[in-house]
């Protein structure tokens, strides 16, 4: 596992930008996992930058997100496809039928439908890089602490802890969603490759745990340990517990 720690969130979503325009650079067809979220945002901008400096091309890279939330529609603010569609793909010239977003609308059967469809692509897609946050309870997609490692994309229900992080985007608790689709930690494995971003004091305990190095469903993130190219970048402010402690 590579740590990178940089000063602030700027610095960290210009290295986590670079990482990825340049797998983009080397081949043009490349796979990427892309995340939602806060830490990601600044990574958006800093491509959508590079691709108007001429930089960089997607119009043949695929893309497959790791997540949506279930009972809000598409078209919501805050479903994940209104996301990447504001903060990415509508500023850059990929192919809408280049783009993977799990779909979670529908009834229980369709969704679960939808879920073995969404897996089923996810093995044929060879992800080259998959680009991760992390939750402060240490989940990665929305696999919540004591999801199996053997998981695959699946319905889950959100930790408490979840809706309450992410209540800021909501105009009350009540309308976070409770359930969502995601990859499984399985999938994720299976990137070639990871790169997560971790900004802010809020994660600094969080940051504290992944370090530890410890591997415990009871952390889900910390399944990266059993994967071979991995990078974490991370600020200051989020790196500053681990830093004293060590
Ligand atoms: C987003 C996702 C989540 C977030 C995590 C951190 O697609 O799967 O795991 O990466 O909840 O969120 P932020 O970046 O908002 O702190």
């Amino acid at each position: 596992m590579k740590v990178i720690v940089t000063k602030n969130y700027d610095e960290m979503s210009k290295v986590a930008a670079d990482i990825l325009i340049e797998q983009v650079k080397k081949n043009p067809r490349s796979t990427l996992g892309l995340a939602t979220g806060s830490s990601p945002i600044g990574t958006y901008q800093k491509i959508i930058e590079a691709y108007n400096n001429k930089e960089v091309s997607f119009k043949d890279v695929k893309t497959y997100n790791l997540d949506e939330y279930c009972g809000i529609s598409i078209d919501h603010p805050q479903s994940y496809y209104c996301f990447m569609h504001d903060n990415l793909f509508n500023h850059v010239d990929i192919k809408e039928e280049n783009v993977h977003i799990p779909s979670a609308r529908g009834t229980e059967s369709e969704i679960q439908a939808q879920c073995n469809a969404y897996n089923e692509a996810l093995k044929k897609a060879s992800i080259d890089i998959q680009l991760l946050g992390i939750g402060g309870n240490g989940h990665i997609g929305f696999n919540e602490p004591g999801t199996s490692f053997e998981q695959e994309t699946f319905v889950v229900t959100l930790a408490e802890r979840t809706r309450e992080d992410n209540k800021r985007f909501f105009n009350s608790i009540d309308e976070v969603p409770t359930h969502a689709v995601t990859m499984g930690i399985k999938n994720i494995m299976q990137a070639k490759s990871i790169l997560m971003l971790i900004s802010g004091k809020g994660k600094a305990d969080t940051v504290v745990k992944l370090l530890s190095g410890e591997v415990t469903t009871d952390f889900p993130a910390s399944v990266l340990y059993r994967h071979e190219d991995v990078t974490i970048v991370v600020d200051e402010d989020a790196y500053s517990k681990y830093a004293e402690q060590n």
